[in-house]
């Protein structure tokens, strides 16, 4: 497993991307504000990329961000930029109609046109690559979905055409060939994204969590411990707002896990490879420090539900019988949200006070959604009118035939509702939590999230999240208490990592 030394970019777990390898430090910029036209909450992509927007624009924009510069999902992305997404542009017709379909291609493909303008007007060396895309079915029934996956291609007027000969050892029965998709390295990119929007004006303060916010007369004030901050607008740049609101019904968290690795000969393809298992897998190359690596990844699933450990276990197992495998670099896992209708949501959040954003439900795209999101959420803090507004609108009343997610994902959230209150009882000791585990365990009646450290040494807390009382489980792979509801990640010591909740998991002193 690669070692790195040095200041790194921190992220939300205690495995490490190879994005962190890019040389971090610490931002520095201050400010003498007394009101600003934004705060920006959260910088990863979408925080950033809104902020530095805003600047160009003019405006007097601040970026809070909890911990440090891309320590979300940002900084655990697969790094992809796409002309399609998760949501498929069938799938979008069927929720949508064709005009729907045509406006989510059109979004998509600003935003990968975003990313790149930024690349090219700031000069930012960030490994951006252009590579053609390959997606391929193995058995009939996925060879129907690839079809009916070209044939809305055609119409939305994104390039695609089959292919015989596809850069993979996986025995396919048809693959499209997908032109013009590209990938970069997220924090190389963030960092330039950060000294641009400084060097404009913008302020930026990191470990800096917003706690609250109050509103009066069209001015919000944010607090974070004993600091004030007054902004005209509010945008949260974090998946999830604070707060249980529509998007706690509205959006599923997924975990995506990614294998770095060497290979024993030269077969790293020179493409961007996805399958159509359900999980999916994705392969590509990404030189980091001078060396080659296949980045393979998929396995998703529902946060706090299946065991990462196997997830990544069943990964390296298709990593193996695939490609000869010389050593595993880096594996990590990172937190994205499935938006009930399959579109982002974008914009005003409902029933909050004017002039407070969100941009959530990105699914696996967050790269492009979040630039596009970025550019509405910019135009909309300017009173400048938006094509993508009015679709992604998280008000949006959203009548969904074709896309089955929303019973799906509503009815897993109260599910654990009911079953965390009332579940079985935990038979399991202490004695049995091996050093550097956890688990819910139940003692004396109550229910106990229980670490035991490397040392030995034992921290319990309350495993009732904080946001809106579900039962917490342990991620053995990022040692974090993870959230089936919503998706929010607590530290071992029960610190917030992830919202929607804002405040720790209660420590209980004795047990
Ligand atoms: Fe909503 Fe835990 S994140 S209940």
């Amino acid at each position: 497993m690669h070692e790195t030394t040095g200041n790194i970019a921190k992220r939300d777990g205690a495995l490490e991307s190879p994005w962190q390898t890019a040389a971090y430090t610490a931002a520095t910029s201050t400010s003498t504000q007394q009101t600003y036209d934004c705060l920006i909450v959260g910088a990863g992509i979408t925080g950033l990329t809104t902020g530095l927007l805003l600047q160009q624009a003019g405006k007097n924009v601040i970026i809070a961000e909890a911990h440090t510069l891309g320590f979300g999902t940002t900084g655990g992305t697969s790094a992809h930029i796409n002309t399609f997404a998760d949501t498929t542009f069938a799938e979008a017709e069927s929720a949508f109609g064709e005009d729907g379909a045509q406006l989510f291609a059109d979004a998509i493909r600003d935003g990968f046109n975003l990313i790149k303008h930024n690349i090219n007007e700031l000069g930012i060396d960030c490994d951006y690559a252009e590579k053609t895309g390959y997606l391929y079915a193995e058995t009939d029934e996925q060879v129907k979905l690839l079809h009916e996956i070209y044939q809305a291609m055609l119409k939305v007027g994104v390039p695609a055409h089959y292919q015989h000969n596809v850069p993979t050892p996986v025995a396919f029965k048809k693959a499209l060939e997908l032109p013009g998709q590209a990938q970069f390295h997220p924090i190389e990119y963030l960092l330039v994204l950060r000294d641009e929007f400084i060097a404009l004006g913008g302020t930026l303060l990191e470990n800096t969590p917003i706690d609250n916010i109050e509103s009066n007369d069209g001015l919000h004030v944010a607090s974070s411990g004993e600091r004030s901050i007054a902004a005209q607008n509010i945008i949260y740049a974090t998946h999830m707002p604070p707060g249980i609101n529509v998007f706690s019904f509205r959006c599923a968290p997924y975990r995506s896990y990614v294998l770095a690795v060497k290979l024993t000969d030269d077969t790293y393809p020179d493409a961007v490879i996805y399958d159509l298992q359900d999980p999916y897998h994705y392969v590509r190359t990404h030189v980091i420090d001078e060396e080659p690596l296949l980045l393979i990844g998929g396995n998703d699933h529902k946060t706090g539900h299946d065991d990462p450990e196997k997830a990544f276990d069943d990964l390296e197992k298709y990593a193996r019988t695939y490609y000869n495998v010389a050593s595993i670099e880096y594996r990590w896992s990172s937190q994205y949200y499935i938006p009930a209708d399959g579109f982002p949501y974008v914009g005003q959040i409902p029933f909050m006070p004017d002039g407070i954003f969100t941009a959530t439900g990105f699914n696996g795209n967050g790269m492009m959604l979040g630039s596009i999101s970025a550019k509405i959420l910019a135009d909309q803090v300017m009173g400048i009118e938006n094509r993508y507004s009015k679709i992604f609108s998280p008000s949006r009343l959203k009548p969904i035939d074709g896309f089955t997610e929303l019973v799906k994902e509503n009815a897993d959230v109260a599910y654990h509702f009911v079953a965390d209150r009332f579940g079985i009882p935990e038979t399991d000791s202490l004695k049995q939590l091996a050093p550097g585990t956890g688990k819910v365990l139940e003692l004396n009646g109550s229910k106990l999230a229980v670490y035991c450290g490397e040392d030995g040494g034992i921290q319990a807390l309350s495993p009732v999240c904080t946001h809106a009382g579900c039962i917490v489980n342990f991620n053995a792979a990022e040692k974090t208490w993870d959230c089936p509801c919503h998706g929010g990640r607590f530290n071992t010591d029960g610190s917030v990592i992830t919202g929607p909740p804002t405040k720790a998991l209660q420590t209980i002193k004795y047990i």
